[in-house]
């Protein structure tokens, strides 16, 4: 569905990507792992098209995405949930699940993001300020799951949060990924992304260093650790 290969990336004149290689299928949560700096984040912003520069390949169910204008995009049916969320804090929940454009067939209704995220129900006239880190995380998902994104990069969606609505959000990308979403996710929390990634990316320096699938977390807990630093 989505494959990255060779990708250098560049803010103004620093070189923050150098050759970055990966893929992800229909169908699949994939972690992208790594220290503060490795450019996880760089990565994902590569994707949507918003960092100075960047060359190699990026292509999306065939498309190749290097060239084209950010805000054709997500009307690929790519959403990007940023590490602070992007969600509008002067306005209600309400308001901030309906604004987001529909770029595409097929988005989740309002009663279905409840359903999702039981959390936000009865929520509607809360202002996004008022809501906690844990809502606010929700919510931000929530708003691009309504444009009709097939594809969901979310960039550490965990950051700050108590382990019981964690333990919520985990079960929510379990859902997506049975409804038939695809999720490239940023984590630093690997005993997170254990439980509900399919394969690993491990990055390092702006490279992909290694993959390891879910089911060779645990054998592998000692490079994991060298990488991360732990
Ligand atoms: N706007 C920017 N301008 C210049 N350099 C940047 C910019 N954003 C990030 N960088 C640099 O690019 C490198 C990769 O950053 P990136 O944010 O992609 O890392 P990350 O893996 O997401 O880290 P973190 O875990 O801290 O979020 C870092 O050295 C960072 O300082
Ligand atoms: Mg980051």
């Amino acid at each position: 569905m989505l494959e990255v290969s060779d990708l250098h990336a560049f803010y103004g004149e620093s070189h923050v990507l150098h050759g970055v290689n990966l893929e992800v299928r229909q169908g699949e949560v994939v972690t992208l792992l790594g220290r503060n700096g490795a450019g996880k984040t760089t990565t994902m912003r590569s994707i949507m098209g918003i960092v100075g520069k960047r060359t190699g390949a990026i292509r999306f169910q065939g498309q190749e995405l290097i060239g084209m204008a950010p805000h054709r995009v997500p009307r690929l049916g790519i959403g990007y949930v940023p590490e602070e969320r992007g969600i509008f804090a002067s306005l209600n929940v309400d308001e901030n699940l309906t604004l987001p454009p529909v770029v595409k067939d097929g988005g989740m209704t309002v009663q279905q993001i409840h359903e999702l995220f039981p959390n936000l129900q009865g929520r509607g006239s809360t202002q996004g300020t008022r809501l906690s880190g844990g809502e606010q995380q929700m919510l931000a998902i929530a708003r691009i799951l309504r444009t009709g994104a097939t594809m969901i990069l979310l960039d550490e969606p965990t950051e700050g949060l108590a382990p019981v609505i964690i333990e919520q959000i985990g079960v929510a990308v379990r859902k997506l990924k049975q409804r038939g979403f695809t999720i490239l996710l940023v984590e630093q929390n690997f005993r997170f992304a254990a439980t509900i990634a399919d394969r690993h990316y491990m990055m390092e320096e702006g490279h992909v260093v290694d993959m390891i699938p879910n089911n060779q977390l645990a054998a592998n807990m000692e490079k994991l650790h060298t990488y991360l630093g732990v």
